[in-house]
């Protein structure tokens, strides 16, 4: 083997972990490259950026809210409420509805929400599904009234985990609804076709299935099928595509809960 002299084998070792170090920097800064590329990508998806604005609102919102501000996102649960005055602006006569059903007091929305469910119904028609609005809005005495007879009906606890306190009601808003097939209960709504077709399809219309199942730790609702709620097309199709809450995604996840348990009413 030839003999080198020390001063060419030191070179060639320099030179080796030169070339080895610029191979490691390479990698380096590909990786950090598409790391940025990535964060990059997320930063500028129209739809994660409205839920950061969004989430930023909810962060603000008090405890109470007096006027409606036009908030499709307003969030009523357990934790967050209306006033006694709050009542919803722009509110408008759902068509389709089951007449059968409770006064027509019940039978309004907001515009907005109220033409999207129209839409819904139609394209739920087109697939033979009878679908129909049973109560929109419910004013703050309403929700009262029907509250007040689940407690004395079967008992404050129970009424706890399907019925709202007044004020405390989405449907005081405007944007939400229970809707069913006429002639059937709310509870043998969730074994038909329909419900079926609604949690599968709600969300194209802008709507989402609100309480939905296992997520009654969250909602502090116990699973209905029937109650969907308006929030617009591309939060409904995020929250769909993420099977989110609408508290998933506002970032507002309560603590705690109330209790649950199995059978309902509205
Ligand atoms: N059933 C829902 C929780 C309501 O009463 O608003
Ligand atoms: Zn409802």
């Amino acid at each position: 083997m030839a003999y080198r002299p020390l001063k060419q084998r030191l070179l060639c070792l320099g030179l080796c972990l030169l070339l080895t170090a610029a191979f490691l920097e390479g990698c380096g800064s590909s990786a950090k490259d598409k790391a940025e590329k990535v964060e990059k990508t997320k930063k500028e998806d129209p739809a994660e950026k409205a839920r950061k604005e969004a989430v930023a609102k909810a962060k603000e919102r008090p405890e109470v809210i007096d006027e409606d501000e036009g908030d499709l996102l307003i969030l009523v649960n357990k934790q967050y409420g209306l006033s006694k005055n709050y009542v919803p602006g722009d509110l408008v006569q759902v068509k389709t509805c089951d007449t059968t059903f409770s006064s027509n007091t019940v039978k309004k929305m907001k515009s907005e929400a109220a033409e999207a469910l129209e839409e819904l119904f139609t394209a739920a028609r087109e697939e033979d599904h009878e679908i129909v609005l049973r109560t929109g809005y419910r004013p703050y005495g309403y929700q009262e009234a029907l509250y007040n007879s689940y407690v004395k009906s079967k008992g404050k606890d129970k009424a706890d985990t399907y019925s709202a306190r007044p004020g405390y009601s989405e449907h005081q808003t405007g944007l939400c609804c229970d809707v069913g097939i006429k002639g059937v209960d709310l509870n043998s709504f969730t074994n038909t076709r329909a419900a079926k077709w609604l949690e599968k399809n709600a969300w194209h219309y802008g709507y989402i299935v609100r309480y939905p199942q296992k997520k009654e730790d969250i909602t502090g609702y116990i699973y209905e099928s029937w109650h969907i709620r308006y929030v617009g097309k591309e939060p409904a199709a995020y929250m769909h595509k993420h099977e989110m809450t609408l508290e998933e995604y506002l970032d507002q996840v309560p603590e705690e809960t109330d209790v649950i348990r199995e059978d309902t009413d509205e």
